[in-house]
């Protein structure tokens, strides 16, 4: 079955679906990932669940430095999390997705737009084409958004917080505004849900728009 997949150094993914899912700390996209993991394995499809930055060893040193680490200067912050997703891409993610499987990642490039791009001012244009060197230009079938206030962020969070995330209300709602304008930029490749909404409401939104897409059977 062929949708217009991107070509990939010369390959053309077979049947894979990559779908990501981003929105800011504490909005509950691990929740609908674990959930939607779960549907499609029950529906006989191959599952990969990763994260970012993560999901490699050196993507976890990489994690390790960049979130709970000393200060690390914006543009080097940029470059770090683009060389995860790069290493992240070619050994986990691009073999999953040439093989047939699904691939569920919890966060990818638009985290680095929003969080280094909008909310560090380092401009989203120049870190948009950084990460997409990075990948390759490989660009998920369906970014679900999970939306949720600063605030209510936050509140979820608790006492919990990594270098990004003990960052003022103000840089959230930077994060936050980037994330809702890339997906109402793009809707056919975004679907934005309303994260205060109970995670089985959610979960049946992201389904119902796979059924849609024609991914998955109703
Ligand atoms: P994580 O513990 O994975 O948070 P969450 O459970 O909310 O996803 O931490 C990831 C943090 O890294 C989060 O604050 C967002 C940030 N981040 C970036 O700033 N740029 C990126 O490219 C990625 C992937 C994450």
């Amino acid at each position: 079955m062929s949708r217009g997949w991107p070509r990939l150094a010369g390959v053309t993914r077979r049947d894979g679906l990559f779908i990501a899912f981003e929105g800011g700390d504490g909005a509950g996209k691990s929740t609908q990932v674990r959930l939607l993991a779960q549907a499609l394995r029950d529906r006989g499809r191959e599952v990969l669940v990763t994260r970012q930055p993560g999901g490699t060893d050196l993507g976890a040193a990489i994690r390790d430095l960049v979130l709970h680490g000393e200060h690390v200067s914006p543009r080097a912050e940029a470059l770090l999390f683009a060389a995860d997703k790069a290493h992240h891409v070619d050994l986990v993610i691009r073999p999953a997705l040439e093989a047939g499987d699904v691939v569920l990642t919890d966060r990818y490039t638009d985290s680095s737009v929003a969080y280094q791009g909008a909310g560090r001012d380092l401009g989203a244009a120049e870190v948009h084409d950084l990460q997409m060197w990075a990948v390759g230009g490989l660009v998920p079938d369906l970014t679900v958004v999970v939306d949720v206030t600063a605030e209510e962020g936050r509140r979820r969070r608790g006492d919990v917080h990594d270098r990004l995330e003990s960052e003022a209300d103000a840089y959230h709602d930077a994060v936050r505004q980037h994330f809702l304008a890339m997906a109402a930029g793009n809707p056919e490749r975004y679907l934005v849900l309303d994260g205060t909404e109970s995670p089985e409401r959610l979960h049946e939104a992201v389904l119902a728009r796979l059924v849609a897409m024609g991914v998955v059977e109703p």
